[in-house]
């Protein structure tokens, strides 16, 4: 007799679709590693991330997932080389415009958290342009983190409130988590219930540092571009495992 159970890895996960999660954030990592494992340029990796964001986000709207929210770039990745920045700028804008070209027929709603005004006009004017033309959309919601970063991300909403205070529009005494969470990015949109980070870091990286209070997390040593949707699947099975208290009993 075994002493302790393997799971197989090519063991199909049981999902339940009628329970799935409303909301997914992924931390689109390891595309580095991945092209560095097939002896090409970093780049290479992130073009195949940008490629499997597509087919993962196709999927999630496909099975009705809610909200969808990836993070893309964070204000912390500009420590990386110039010509590493430029490219992933440069794949941006590429993978935006084909977006757009697709949108009629993908009617995916995208929008962008994080700060766009540090990136260059055509990307801003591309993000904008795309949030636009999918406003009309209904169905599964694609928010995508570019320079974007939680600390950054409430600093603002602290200095918004802040002012509203000063302004003599709000009692500081009296503030709300609902007043900050109107300053945050994602206003509007319900916190995520499953957080993914693929590629074997056990770390949130500045990531929906408000949002995540009570998510589940799921970590796997597969690197982001080889994160298929049977990967997503035993991402789903183990949130389904999982007794969500919210610190009740
Ligand atoms: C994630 O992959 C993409 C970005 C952070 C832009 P990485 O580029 O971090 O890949 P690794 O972690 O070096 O493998
Ligand atoms: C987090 O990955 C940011 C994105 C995936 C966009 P990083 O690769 O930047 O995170 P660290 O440096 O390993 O913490
Ligand atoms: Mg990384």
């Amino acid at each position: 007799m075994a002493l302790f159970k393997r799971e197989p890895a090519q063991r199909q996960a049981q999902v339940d679709f009628s329970r799935l999660p409303r909301h997914i954030a992924i931390i689109m990592d390891g595309n580095g590693r991945w092209a560095k494992r097939r002896g090409l340029p970093r780049t290479a990796g992130h073009a195949a991330g940008a490629e499997n964001f597509r087919t993962i986000a196709t999927y999630c709207k496909e099975i009705g997932i809610e909200y969808l929210t990836v993070y893309a770039f964070s204000t912390e990745n500009w420590k990386r080389p110039a010509e590493e920045v430029s490219a992933i700028m440069g794949l941006l804008k590429k993978y935006l415009l084909e977006a757009i070209g697709r949108m009629e027929r993908d009617r995916v709603k995208m929008r962008f958290f994080g700060d766009l005004t540090a990136l260059d006009q055509e990307l801003q004017d591309l993000c904008r342009r795309t949030e636009e033309i999918s406003r009309r959309y209904e169905g599964c919601q694609v928010d995508i983190c570019l320079n974007y970063g939680g600390r950054d991300e409430l600093l603002q909403a602290a200095r918004a409130l802040a002012r509203d205070c000063v302004a003599g529009e709000l009692d500081p005494g009296a503030l709300t988590e609902a007043d900050l969470e109107r300053h945050l990015f994602s206003a509007g949109v319900p916190d995520p219930d499953l957080v993914i980070r693929p590629s074997g870091e056990i770390r949130l990286s500045n990531f929906l540092l408000w949002q995540a209070a009570y998510a589940e997390f799921y970590f796997t040593d597969v690197l982001w571009p080889d994160f298929s949707k049977e990967e997503l699947h035993r991402a789903l099975a183990a949130y389904q495992s999982r007794s969500r208290r919210f610190g009740g009993v």
